[in-house]
């Protein structure tokens, strides 16, 4: 109500001003036209006597002349004429003009002596007067001035009545604009208003709110946005604290956010927890004049994304983004996600040099390919190396500065771009429990020794207290590498190495996604052919079996086998064609690197000549979406897919594999999996291939595509269940317990080795 006052009374307060200033604009205008108008018509009369004023002068008759004025004087708006004589003494006068006239005015005086027209407005006995003197002549002498005096008393009449009109029709104008704006704001912002408050009241009182959106108007786009993210959180909030009810009343023991946060509060008493790893979970890009946030493609990202929500924390990255500098604050920090801010990001920035170096070249070009057994000869520089040991020292700078406050502080330092940092931070903060989790495969003995700087890599990383593999077979690995390279003490029954009085615990921990969607019978999202009609008509396709793959573009994904294996497929089973298509979203990934650059050219190719073999006017077997896919962008995909392909040659984990399971809260679709996956391991439902074995993997399509919903239902069933049990919560939950478990070096042959949950 204050406000409406308020806005009232603005409205009439401006209005006001306006018709004042407007009228006494207009009004000024027009008076100046009324005199200008009233001269006009003086000088013309004026003109037209002078000749007969001047003949009766010459004549010397008074008779005559005041018979002559006294016809002027009829006209309209005159007052009077007045004739005097070269001693300036009325010869003739009009009857009407008062006594003052007898007298010669000054006007008229001026008249003579400039000998020409002179006119004036003045006020005189309560009126207002249009005078006008006139010199005349005889023979080029001055006879005598004779003077035209209008009434202008009609021109400020007519002005106070113009003023009077024009202030109200400015009046009715200002009014009727004011009431229909003020109409217009009180109509849409009630309607906002109420519209909004009954939305909140239903997400306050968990009533359904189908079809009830809040409003879309621009002016509460802010506002909207704010409470959409409440509502989500209030949501999630919801939905947590039921679900944890229902598990404790189910007596279940799943890992739930909530349970992780408590558990890793409880665990690490208080202390933060500290993830170190290159890529960033958030990256700041520009687009034009824009700044725009991006989540990288990274299975790693996806996954301690999950737990640093969860437990919040600090996640120190490169800041690798264009525009990253100019989102954080001058130590590199800033609150993330950033829609609801969770956790603090703490970006490492490094130079050109660095970046080619220890990311391009000694990480990606040596330790990528030699630790993934896919067929591409690792590169090993010395420059390269040199550039990461500087940037580890660089990151263990960052990290012990960070710590600083902390006692006995925990830190998850992730993958191989960081095999020295264990032992950097260790040497500084011999309080600082570590663990290092080797998100990709380890290789060989044989094949690792290749590496030129292999013993340092591993005294290295046997800084940590706790290092982490996906799998046993990878601990294996490690451990025999270890024995063969290194003088130190494997302990094959504890899985721990121990090294000049220092020992490390190696243990599998197979990295999980976040968890399964809902159950069918909750699932929020459309069935699977709404699902599939959405995202073929998106695309302008037409088939009637989706395929789908989301990769990286790696050569270590298998992504070249994987396009031949369709071509084969199509080939054996023609009643395929015209009617499966395979859509491959892939991510550009480190494409300054000579070898990723080979591959993308190689895979265009194949797509292209398989394309051109088989496709038809309306069809075509292969659809590649080469670009960065969003996880929101990604989602309807594997809804809709009838089967997704994971054929990488040889992959840590692959969380695609799991997220595709993840996805298909209707049991349904197939998941093709490739045997070297970590995730291989877990998911014994899907049909593991061999990604070199073109016709297995074609064969493999075939039965996917004809596989009955009974048995598709069962296999998606077991691995939905399996990853509900072992989502990212429980192994975050193992790694940090496992973490804080370890016993000081002295006693740790004590250890017995545990597992959360
Ligand atoms: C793998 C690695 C991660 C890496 C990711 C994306 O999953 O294990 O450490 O972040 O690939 O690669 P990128 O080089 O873009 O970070």
């Amino acid at each position: 109500m204050k406000m409406t006052l308020r806005l009232m009374l603005s409205f009439v307060a401006v209005a006001a001003i306006t018709v004042v200033v407007c009228t006494a604009l207009q009004a000024r205008e027009e008076y100046a036209r009324l005199e200008r108008d009233l001269k006009r018509q003086a000088r013309m009369l004026g003109d037209s006597l002078q000749p007969s004023i001047e003949q009766l002068m010459a004549a010397q008759s008074p008779t005559d002349l005041r018979a002559f004025v006294q016809r002027i004087e009829d006209q309209e708006h005159i007052a009077g004429v007045a004739i005097y004589g070269r001693d300036g003494q009325p010869l003739a006068m009009t009857e009407r003009l008062p006594d003052a006239f007898r007298t010669l005015p000054a006007l008229a005086r001026d008249a003579v002596s400039a000998n020409r027209v002179q006119e004036t407005f003045r006020v005189d006995d309560h009126r207002r007067w249009y005078l006008q003197a006139r010199p005349i002549q005889r023979e080029n002498a001055v006879e005598g001035v004779w003077l035209l005096a209008y009434d202008a008393s009609h021109v400020t009449a007519q002005r106070i009545t113009m003023w009077l009109w024009e202030f109200l029709r400015l009046l009715l104008q200002v009014f009727f604009i004011t009431s229909a704006v003020l109409l217009i704001l009180w109509w849409s912002f009630s309607r906002s208003v109420s519209k909004t408050a009954e939305w909140i009241r239903r997400l306050r009182t968990a009533e359904p709110s189908d079809g009830f959106t809040p409003p879309t108007e621009r002016l509460f786009a802010p506002l909207t946005r704010e409470l959409t993210h409440m509502a989500k959180s209030l949501h999630a909030a919801r939905s947590a604290a039921e679900e944890e009810a229902r598990l404790r009343n189910a007596g279940e023991s799943r890992w739930t956010p909530e349970r992780l946060k408590e558990h890793v509060r409880t665990t690490l008493k208080g202390r933060p927890l500290i993830v170190v790893s290159n890529r960033e979970p958030y990256m700041h890009v520009r687009v034009g004049r824009d700044v725009q946030c991006v989540v990288p493609a990274a299975g790693l990202v996806t996954a301690m994304e999950s737990v640093l929500r969860a437990c919040g924390g600090t996640w120190i990255a490169h800041g690798s983004g264009n525009a990253d500098r100019e989102t954080a604050d001058a130590a590199g920090k800033l609150k993330v996600p950033p829609e609801s801010p969770r956790y603090t990001l703490r970006r490492v920035w490094l130079e050109p040099a660095e970046e080619r170096g220890y990311y391009y070249g000694f990480a990606n070009e040596g330790l990528w390919p030699l630790c993934h057994i896919a067929h591409t000869r690792p590169i090993f520089r010395v420059e390269d190396w040199m550039h990461y040991a500087r940037v580890n020292a660089k990151f263990a700078d960052v990290i012990v500065e960070e710590l600083a406050q902390t006692d006995q502080p925990c830190v998850l330092i992730q993958d191989y771009h960081f095999a020295l940092l264990p032992r950097l931070i260790k040497a500084r903060r011999p309080d600082a429990k570590i663990a290092l989790f080797w998100h990709i495969p380890w290789p060989n003995p044989e094949a690792f020794s290749i590496c030129p700087w292999g013993k340092e890599l591993l005294h290295g990383m046997l800084g940590a207290d706790l290092l982490g593999f996906h799998i046993q077979f990878h601990c294996n690995n490690f451990l025999d590498t270890v024995d063969r390279m290194l003088e130190s003490r494997v302990d094959w029954e504890r899985f721990a190495v121990t090294r000049a009085e220092h020992t490390t615990s190696v243990k599998p921990f197979p990295i999980s996604i976040a968890e399964p969607e809902a159950s069918p019978a909750t699932a929020s999202g459309a069935s699977q052919a709404v699902a599939k009609a959405e995202v073929l008509k998106a695309l302008n396709l037409q088939t009637h079996w989706l395929g789908v793959g989301v990769d990286r573009l790696d050569y270590t994904k298998g992504l070249v086998e994987r396009v031949l294996a369709i071509e084969r497929f199509l080939d054996r089973y023609p009643s395929f064609q015209g009617r499966f298509t395979y859509v491959e979203l892939g991510a550009p990934s480190r494409t300054s690197i000579a070898r990723y650059q080979e591959l993308t050219t190689a895979l265009e190719a194949h797509i292209e000549r398989i394309n051109q073999r088989f496709q038809t006017r309306t069809w075509k077997p292969i659809v590649f979406l080469k670009k960065q896919h969003s996880h929101q962008e990604i989602a309807p995909f594997y809804r809709a897919a009838d089967v997704c392909v994971v054929t990488s040659l040889h992959d840590g984990m692959n969380l695609v594999a799991k997220e595709f399971v993840a996805a298909r809260a209707d049991q349904r679709g197939v998941l093709i999996l490739s045997q070297f996956t970590g995730a291989s391991r877990e998911l014994h439902d899907a049909l593991i291939i061999n990604p070199y074995d073109i016709d297995q993997v074609a064969e493999a399509l075939h039965y996917a595509l004809t596989m009955d919903t009974h048995e598709q239902k069962t296999r998606m069933g077991h691995m939905r269940a399996h990853l509900q049990e072992y989502n990212v919560y429980r192994w975050a939950a193992n790694l940090v317990t496992e973490l804080t478990r370890l016993r000081p070096d002295s006693t740790t042959s004590s250890q017995v080795p545990l597992q959360v949950g």
